[in-house]
């Protein structure tokens, strides 16, 4: 190169340069960075292409492609060009002349941007590790190389993208419309640019890494305020159910007093009747409201005899439905079950929500029948709780989980809320196996943790 022809690769490098340093958003980078290589002015190749090192993937990912579609667009490219006399203006234009959306839509880019190689295929992106720029032509393509054949390469110039001394990609450019071979003045252009490139783009890639982090931490601060209301909210809601409560223990005493001073025949007696009903009522939502608050604080897990407990339970619901004689309860309680780490109050909690439900839907049924087993499977302690009372309308599925939702007149629809709440509290599982007009089975999943575990962990946890 002479020293002329020296000046002038260095002024246009500078101009090249500027306008790279002035582009703030990656994306557009890669449109600059092409257009520079493409624009007869600039690098003046026919077309251009960006691949990057997708290192955490080991592969090599086609960014975009720049490259009019025909050589009759190519020509009205460069008369336009050639008439805008943009040399010294450079920067400026390509910053703001490119024409993304066009240069996005050819056929050229739609085959670069969804290309993809693994770099350990027989592939000349290995090329990348190399420090300099190459002329390859199609005898020096790789067997797993169909790409270039697909898009016609022949002679092409192919620059590693080198930041920090570390690849992070490649050029490839080629004059697949005009011909004009390729000179070794070309290619060191070329090379000299690609670097200032590489480091732009990995700047750039860096600040766009930080704005997702910082995205991302505003989204879990909002997050956390978010949970705070709740949380906030949640105390609300106990401190008044428990007012509530008080309250309405006194004036059921006060009906239950008045109740016994009327004649069981008289209206007011009726009327009391009705009116400690719908007391009892409120009441037991305001316990379910309490548990269900509850349920999101601490709770304290030991082993505990998990058999007994259902057995217990049972008895407890038996006499409680004293006056439905029709359910039949069947258990079938595994012996490798027989213990369970968790809070006994909160899974008999579960126990009880769950067979309340099955109780409630074969309410109606001669031949109500509630299974509760227990198994062991792998790392888990399986309970489950059957009935026959007809299942769940598929329409109502997705909601049965929410608080309160409820279908039954009386229902506060904060059963199964619980019931999630409890057995996620002991990082366990919930499914339900609902076959429509025969019964539903819950299944809770809850991970068997023995005491000698349990040791180990706090010992290591120091
Ligand atoms: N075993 C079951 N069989 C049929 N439907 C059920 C069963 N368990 C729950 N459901 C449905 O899920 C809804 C929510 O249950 P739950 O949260 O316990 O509230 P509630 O019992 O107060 O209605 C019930 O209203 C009912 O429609
Ligand atoms: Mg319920």
């Amino acid at each position: 190169m002479d020293k002329d022809k020296i000046v002038e690769e260095w002024k246009l490098l500078y101009e090249l340069g500027t306008a790279i340093s002035l582009t703030t958003e990656l994306k557009k980078l890669f449109h600059v960075v092409l257009t520079a290589v493409t624009i007869g002015d600039g690098l003046g190749f026919n077309r251009a292409a960006i691949f990057l090192y997708n290192r955490p993937n080991n592969t090599i990912d086609g960014i975009l492609g720049v490259a009019p579609d025909s050589i009759q667009e190519a020509t009205i490219i460069w008369d336009t060009l050639k008439n805008l006399d943009i040399r010294g203006k450079m920067a400026s234009w390509l910053i703001n002349e490119i024409n993304i959306e066009a240069q996005l839509n050819s056929n050229f880019n739609k085959i670069i941007s969804q290309f993809r190689i693994n770099i350990e295929k027989d592939t000349i992106f290995k090329n990348i590790y190399q420090k300099e720029a190459f002329i390859f032509n199609s005898n020096n393509l790789g067997s797993d190389d169909k790409i270039f054949k697909e898009l016609n390469f022949e002679e092409f110039a192919f620059a590693p993208l080198i930041s920090r001394e570390q690849p992070i990609g490649a050029i490839v450019a080629d004059n697949f419309y005009n011909k004009r071979p390729i000179t070794q003045d070309d290619i060191s252009t070329l090379f000299l640019f690609s670097n200032q490139s590489a480091i732009a783009i990995e700047n750039l890639m860096g600040v766009e890494t930080y704005k997702n982090m910082s995205k991302r931490l505003i989204e879990e601060q909002q997050n956390l305020i978010h949970q705070k209301h709740i949380f906030n909210l949640g105390r609300a809601v106990a401190d008044i159910t428990h007012e509530i409560k008080n309250a309405l223990i006194g004036a059921i005493g006060f009906v239950e007093r008045a109740k016994k001073l009327s004649d069981t025949n008289q209206q007011t007696y009726k009327y009391l009747e009705i009116v400690k009903k719908e007391l009892d009522r409120v009441y037991n939502l305001t316990l379910d409201i309490n548990r269900y608050s509850k349920g999101q604080n601490r709770s304290v897990k030991k082993q505990f005899d998990l058999e007994k407990l259902i057995l217990d339970t049972v008895e407890t619901l038996k006499t409680i439905d004293s006056k439905n004689q029709n359910i039949k309860f069947e258990t079938s309680l595994s012996e490798f079950a027989k213990y369970l780490y968790g809070d006994p109050d909160q899974i008999k909690q579960v126990l009880i929500n769950l067979t309340k439900n099955s109780m409630e839907a074969i309410s109606n049924k001669k031949d109500g029948l509630i299974k509760i087993s227990t198994y062991k499977e792998d790392k888990f302690i399986v309970i489950s709780v059957e009935d026959n009372g007809g299942g769940i309308d598929v329409k109502f599925l997705p909601y049965v989980f929410k608080p309160f939702y409820s279908t039954k007149s009386h229902g506060t629809g904060l059963g199964l809320s619980i019931v999630r709440e409890i057995v996620q509290e002991h990082n366990g599982v919930i499914n339900l196996n609902n076959f429509v007009g025969k019964g539903a089975k819950f299944i809770i999943k809850i991970p068997n943790i023995t005491e000698e575990e349990k040791d180990e962990k706090k010992d290591n946890g120091g």
